[in-house]
């Protein structure tokens, strides 16, 4: 039994002010009046029953996953907040277990461009023959072509064979020293985030390397059908710590394996991202919009109506919305999600 779980509660801040918690990127139709998100269960619904299709978010999403898609309310699961991968895939996990199933799971992103819908299609299905028989996890990988920090990064057993390849280590988001350094090896792979592996699994790798989460969905998992359960649901995820399923589980697991994803991949995880997509000008600048530059090289000027005259700008990534402009350096765009740490209302 294969089952997808597609993880659409993250607030995408990295892509402020185009992103914003109250609509953020997965749900942005970007490409021809399509969004990630709808893309995401448009490609599993070409080899997926959609009644196997599920997604799990906080409750102010649920309006936009409604919008955007007909799956129906009982494969929408209900996250009281969002407490990153780990706790939304620990939970995606006994919401089946609870039924007393243990299904294949593929939890996966919602906010990736791919592009090769059989090569997508083929990686998964061998990922589930080996979820099938083992008691570990299988990532999808994908071949770097630049080193990148905002990614996790797995390397392979030397003289692995067959389709499925052994892990040997898993990293989240190295620096970029490292990050260059592993670029020639040709065992490093990048995590695509496509993880595909029994919900029994899930449990008990939560189990062995966060006990912490462990006990909350173990006490989540008892209160189901009983009064209290929604009281308790609410009251376990307050107390939760906010942990990537990466750090979490990924780094720390010993049973990994890696299937090649040979179709195209890129996480539109923040605004230097455009570059990889759209072609620049010959000063090296990718422009959205029609606005004037002077001697501006390898900018990102993003805005799509408000006109942008720039003289004499460098390595800037400036966007401009109807109620919020950004202007920040290149190299500092990783911290663009720290304008959301303090308390003040962000549009
Ligand atoms: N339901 C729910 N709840 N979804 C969440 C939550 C949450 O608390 N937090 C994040 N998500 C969703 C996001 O919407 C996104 O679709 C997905 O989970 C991954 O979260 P990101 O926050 O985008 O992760 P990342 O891009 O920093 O890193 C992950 O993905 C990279 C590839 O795109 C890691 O798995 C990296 O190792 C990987 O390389
Ligand atoms: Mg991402």
């Amino acid at each position: 039994m294969l089952k997808a779980v597609i993880m659409a509660g993250g607030n995408g801040t990295r892509l402020w002010p185009k992103s914003k918690p109250d609509f953020p990127k997965q749900f942005i139709p970007f490409f021809n009046g399509q969004s990630m998100f709808q893309k995401t269960v448009n490609r599993l619904a070409t080899f997926m029953r959609f009644e196997d299709i599920y997604v799990i978010t906080t409750e102010k999403y649920i309006p936009y996953v409604k919008e955007q898609t007909e799956l129906p309310d009982e494969n929408i699961i209900v996250e009281p907040a969002a407490k990153d991968t780990a706790a939304c895939i620990g939970l995606a996990a006994i919401h089946f277990l609870k039924k007393n199933i243990d299904p294949v799971l593929i939890t996966l992103p919602s906010d990736q461009y791919i592009d090769g819908e059989e090569a997508f299609q083929t990686a998964i299905m061998t990922a589930y023959q080996q979820a099938k028989k083992s008691p570990g996890v299988v990532t999808v990988g994908i071949k770097p072509n630049r080193p990148e920090t905002a990614y996790g990064y797995i390397k392979v057993k030397e003289g692995g064979a067959g389709l499925a390849l052994p892990v040997e280590r898993f990293t989240e988001k190295p620096d970029l020293e490292t990050a260059r350094r592993w670029i020639d090896v040709p065992q490093y792979y990048w995590n695509s985030g496509i993880f595909v592996w029994k919900a029994s699994v899930i449990r008990s790798l939560i189990e062995q390397h966060m006990p912490l989460l462990a006990g909350s969905l173990r006490r989540i998992q008892a209160s189901i059908g009983k009064s209290d359960a929604n009281h308790i649901l609410q009251q376990e995820y307050m107390d939760l710590h906010k942990i990537s399923i990466d750090y979490g589980v990924l780094e720390k697991a010993t049973c990994i394996y890696l299937v090649p994803g040979s179709f195209v991949w890129d996480d539109l995880g923040n605004w230097t991202a455009l570059e990889r997509l759209i072609d620049k000008d010959r000063e090296g600048n990718v422009v959205v919009g029609e606005h004037e530059l002077l001697d501006t090289n390898n900018c990102i000027i993003y805005s799509e109506k408000a006109f942008v005259g720039a003289i004499g700008l460098e390595d800037l990534i400036i966007t401009v919305t109807d109620q919020a402009v950004l202007i920040c350096h290149k190299d500092k765009e990783q911290e663009i999600k720290k304008l959301f740490l303090k308390n003040t209302y962000r549009r």
